[in-house]
């Protein structure tokens, strides 16, 4: 029973979709139709989900209705099919502020000139651009017509293109992904590429040389890629995160290309869940450590295997001190894996948790029983549920049964922190990083030694080490943020620009948090937030909103504190 859907698939379940829309740039909004095909498993209407999405009718029914709106959930749309049919087809258009949709203008992308579309369906904005049971519990093999105007390219997480898709295997909706812009395409191995924005794309074929080897790595660990090509997909800088795993074609952000593939491990994690997530999916979102956790798990162990034990443990101990400073800051609710997220959104349950605590809980049971024994049942776990959306308990019930173990498993999945006798990741290059190597320290390095940093003379750190004016997207905000906390008014231009031109969430929240915890700095947030608010995606307005407000409505007026920043007074 998933909490986040209206459908009742065990009623009536989809199994197929077929899209067929028209992209206007113009009216922000997607029109056409989808075709349901779907399996009736007792008697029932078919139960659809929906948000702002206008239906303008309903093919081969007798009846539909559009129930009342939640503000989490969207609205059910509720049709009775005609008699002895197994498909409709619902004629409908997109809101221009659908939840799961973002629309460029030109002078938000890289190239100025045209305009650019993308999808970010996970976790529940699926039904923001497609009537359809969006739940992950449910999978459907889909097929797309997209007509774009004006010569724009798209692409989609499936296999074809040129405007005509199709993806055989099934899929949970939160997988279903559309982008359309002034695409090019690079070829970086025999079933791998690249997609950007013309001006971007040498740097990202350059950025991503390794990920055929890192496709052999997990091949090599737990078995074959199932899903044919692995292509990447760079955004424009407002994509709200990283890198979203849509099968076939992971999108990320352009904040990961540093010029020196320092940033790679988010590909690791991208193509880690072909596996976790896509093959063995979260049945509902109250599972979701079971695609993370996972994932982080293996991320670690590809970039162990391409680059080395001494990279991948680097980024084994800083996730493991991430994971405490934002413990830290959670109600103990929060800090089980297993999450209750009954009247709330599941975006809410995106913290470090399932991620870290997830994936040390699996580096505990591998050092419990062994690599070798756990990755046989790593594999074989990847092969018995593939292309099946589980629950934790069915996940507790097959570890019970195929690798029994001492360590303590519903302490971990169903109590608040980390228990005792966790796995303590260990890193020698990191700990030693008080006096700066700048020849031969890596990102890592820098992010620990600004992390570990104690009383910081910003000052002095800035002229030897230029940190405000660096191009690395993770360094630049950890010194931002130092630069909020000690008030080093230099850097506040930088933060201006920073925040007025990248929409990645990991990087908005912790910033605005701690802008807002000052008077000054909460006026010189929301002035802040005026002018880069329209910039974002409607999923990180809304994480930003009820943190300092919306932009405008209900703010501030202008104090014109422009940018000389928190303290400077007005
Ligand atoms: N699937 C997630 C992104 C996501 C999670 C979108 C929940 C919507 C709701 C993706 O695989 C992910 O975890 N991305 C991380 C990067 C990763 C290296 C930790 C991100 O975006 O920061
Ligand atoms: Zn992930």
């Amino acid at each position: 029973m998933d909490v986040h859907s209206y459908s009742s698939p065990e009623q009536v379940r989809v199994r197929h979709l077929d899209l067929d829309l028209t992209v206007h740039f113009d009216r922000k909004t997607l029109e056409g139709s989808c075709a349901v095909h779907f399996e009736r498993m007792t008697d029932g209407d078919l139960v659809l989900d929906t948000r702002d999405l206008t239906i303008h009718s309903v093919d081969r029914a007798d009846r539909f209705e559009l129930g009342p709106v939640d503000p989490v959930l969207g609205a059910p749309l509720r049709i009775t099919p005609a008699e002895g049919t197994d498909w409709v087809r619902v004629h409908y258009s997109t809101s221009p502020a659908a939840s799961g949709l973002q629309w460029l203008d030109a002078p938000q992308t890289a190239g100025k000139r045209h305009p650019f579309l993308y999808t970010q369906s996970q976790a529940i904005h699926a039904r923001s651009w497609i009537p359809l049971q969006d739940t992950p519990g449910v999978r459907v093999t889909f097929m797309a017509k997209i007509t774009t105007p004006g010569g724009l390219r798209s692409v989609m997480g499936a296999a074809g293109g040129d405007g005509q898709f199709q993806m055989d295997q099934p899929v949970p909706s939160y997988l279903i992904s559309l982008a359309a812009g002034d695409l090019a395409f690079c070829e970086l191995g025999p079933r791998s590429g690249v997609h950007a924005e013309p001006s971007l794309l040498d740097a990202a074929a350059h950025e991503f040389a390794d990920t055929e080897a890192m496709i052999a790595a997990v091949e090599s660990m737990y078995g074959p890629y199932r899903w044919g090509r692995y292509d990447l997909l760079v955004l424009p800088p407002s994509f709200p995160f990283g890198g979203m795993e849509n099968p076939r074609l992971t999108f990320t952000t352009p904040t990961i290309l540093a010029g020196d593939r320092s940033l790679v491990s988010l590909v690791a994690h991208e193509l880690a869940h072909s596996w976790s997530g896509n093959l063995v999916t979260n049945a509902t979102w109250s599972d979701f450590w079971l695609n993370e956790g996972f994932t982080v798990y293996l991320e670690r162990r590809i970039l162990e295997k391409v680059f080395g034990a001494e990279r991948a443990e680097m980024e084994a101990v800083l996730g493991r001190r991430e994971l405490d400073r934002e413990m830290a800051g959670l109600p103990e609710r929060d800090t089980v894996l297993h999450l209750d997220l009954a009247g709330r959104d599941p975006d809410e349950g995106c913290t470090l948790v399932p991620y870290e605590k997830g994936a040390l809980m699996l580096r505990t049971i591998e050092k419990s029983v062994g690599r070798e024994r756990f990755d046989a049942f790593l594999h074989a776990y990847f092969d018995h549920f593939a292309f099946q959306s589980i629950t934790t308990a069915e996940f507790l019930r097959y570890l019970r049964d195929e690798l029994p173990n001492d360590v303590p498993v519903d302490e971990w999945i169903f109590q608040p922190g980390v228990p005792a006798g966790a796995a303590e990741p260990q890193s020698e290059a990191l700990d030693n990083v008080e006096i700066p190597d700048a020849a031969r320290w890596t990102t890592h390095h820098w992010l620990h030694f600004l992390r570990t940093k104690k009383d910081p003379d910003m000052g002095e750190l800035d002229r030897e080490f230029h940190f405000t004016e660096t191009g690395n997207s993770e360094i630049l905000a950890e010194w931002l943020h130092m630069a909020v906390q000690q008030n080093y008014q230099p850097a506040m231009p930088r933060l201006v620009q920073f925040l007025c031109s990248v929409g990645r969430r990991k990087f908005l929240k912790p910033l605005y948090a701690e802008l807002m915890k000052t008077p000054d700095g909460a006026a010189y947030a929301r002035e802040i937030y005026r002018r880069a608010r329209p910039g974002y995606h409607p999923i990180a307005q809304n994480t930003i909103d009820a943190m300092v407000g919306k932009g405008g409505v209900g703010g501030q007026p202008g104090t014109g504190a422009g940018d000389r920043g928190p303290g400077a007074g007005v």
